[in-house]
């Protein structure tokens, strides 16, 4: 079998986030998870090395399987973790899990030279101009490679040497075994999986040189993080345009590799969008964000925030909504101004304008929810669900008590507080009468 390990259990104490490296989103997506991708067609079985904050990878699915590095004693050590479990032929592609923008054919590349030159390791090179930071490929006079230098280790020539280490090697399984025999006699006192080259030395190595620069870039700073989601974002949106998608100031728009849009889209400056479907004819933005939703032909999203939803055909939402957690919003509804709407369901037709707040409610077709209408679905201990009946009028101001039904029809006046629920065509309304005093104002002039 083959397979890959990719290595994340470090910090990356160079990034300065909380948030182990390999879990940080370049563009809305774990940089691993871009990894893990690319790698699924390429070899059979992926191990992903975690060690520093391991919950933050709750992202991970169990297409992989997971090892731990209890203590991160250097990337040898962390390979060793997952390649410990690998006793059969074959051979296994080592990754470090900051180099998110390298892709399959790069990798298939990798492959093909190792197999076809029947090598023992096979490591993946390019030439950088500046290779500060990299580990430097060193070769003999006979042009072989005898070991990887890392950049902190290296004396005054071998720092003018400008082939790198793109930190991905191709090693046949049998040798994994080898990575026992790496010692930490070096100036950050860890166990470099780059040693293994040198133990190495005398069996079949070469490198596949690319120069295809970007895509072996590292991250080890929010520097170079920022150099890699201005390229993604460039290429991704530059594909929309050409594929007949509008961007209006497009260096402000930026959408996840996963988003598919239609033709026929408008997305005005500002706007944010990941992991979501976009059908024909929507307009989105300016200022909107759309979070793993589902946006259905000739909607207008202006100025709102959408996760974990979907909006039908022909609504207008906003400006400011904010409409979440497994809301489904039908066909023709008109949700407005400062309206937030969460894990509802809202059939076809039905207007909520102005001011409201829809929790856990199930709403029927043609509803008015009125300004200011609250569903209070909360007591302080748990979530309660609103049923509103088709053609039913809430009024302004009200506030309707869950759990509570309110039939179809129904008609709940202005400013009513209404703590049980009414059937089909029922009136209701709860008002304190007004006292008026005749010119009593005068006494405040
Ligand atoms: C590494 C290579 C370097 C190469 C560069 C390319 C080594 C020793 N050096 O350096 O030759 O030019 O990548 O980008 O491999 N990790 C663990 N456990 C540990 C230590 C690290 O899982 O104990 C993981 C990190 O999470 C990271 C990866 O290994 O994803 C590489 O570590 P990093 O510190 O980024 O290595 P570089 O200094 O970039
Ligand atoms: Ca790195």
């Amino acid at each position: 079998m083959n397979y890959a390990i990719i290595l994340a259990a470090g910090r990356g104490n160079r990034m300065n986030m909380d948030i182990p490296k390999c879990a940080v989103p370049l563009l809305g997506k774990p940089m691993i998870s871009y990894i893990i991708d690319e790698l699924k067609d390429v070899v059979d079985e992926t191990y992903v090395v975690l060690g520093y904050k391991e919950d933050r990878f709750g992202f991970i699915n169990d297409e992989v399987k997971i090892a731990y590095q209890k203590e991160q004693l250097g990337s040898a050590d962390a390979c060793r973790c997952a390649s410990n479990n690998i006793k059969d032929n074959g051979f296994t592609i080592i990754i470090p899990g900051d180099v998110p923008l390298v892709d399959r054919h790069l990798l298939g590349s990798l492959i093909n030279k190792h197999i076809n030159n029947k090598l023992d390791l096979t490591i993946l090179t390019n030439i950088k101009d500046n290779p500060k930071g990299y580990g430097r490929i060193i070769r003999n006079s006979n042009n072989r490679i005898i070991k990887i230098t890392e950049d902190i280790e290296c004396n005054e020539e071998e720092l003018k040497i400008k082939e790198i280490n793109s930190g991905i090697m191709c090693i046949d399984n049998r040798y994994l075994q080898l990575l026992d025999l790496i010692a930490n006699d070096n100036k950050k006192g860890e166990y470099y999986l780059t040693d293994i080259v040198n133990l190495m030395k005398d069996y079949n190595i070469d490198s596949y040189s690319t120069m295809e620069d970007i895509r072996l870039q590292g991250v080890n700073n929010l520097y170079e993080l920022n150099i890699l989601e201005e390229y993604l974002r460039n290429k991704i949106n530059d594909e929309l345009i050409k594929n007949g998608v509008m961007l209006e100031n497009k260096s402000t728009i930026t959408i996840s590799k996963d988003s598919i849009i239609s033709k026929g889209v408008i997305i005005k400056q500002g706007s944010y969008i990941i992991n979501s479907i976009i059908k024909t004819n929507v307009v989105i933005g300016p200022n909107s964000q759309i979070i793993n939703s589902y946006i259905d032909e000739n909607t207008i999203i202006n100025q709102s925030v959408i996760s974990d939803s979907k909006i039908n055909k022909g609504c207008m939402i906003g400006p400011f909504s904010h409409i979440r957690n497994n809301s489904n919003i039908g066909n023709n509804n008109r949700i407005g101004n400062f309206v937030e709407i969460k894990n509802s369901n809202i059939d076809d037709n039905t207007k909520a304008s102005h001011l409201a707040y829809i929790g856990d409610t199930i709403c029927g077709k043609n509803v008015n929810i009125g300004c200011g209408v609250i569903t209070i679905n909360y007591d302080g201990k748990k979530k309660s669900q609103t049923i509103i009946g088709d053609n039913s009028f809430i009024g302004c101001n009200s506030n309707l008590i869950a759990p509570i039904n309110i039939g179809k029809h129904a008609f709940v006046a202005a400013s009513t507080t209404l703590t049980e629920s009414i059937g089909d065509y029922d009136f209701v309304i709860s008002r304190s009468n007004p006292l008026i005093k005749k010119g009593y104002a005068k006494k405040y002039e």
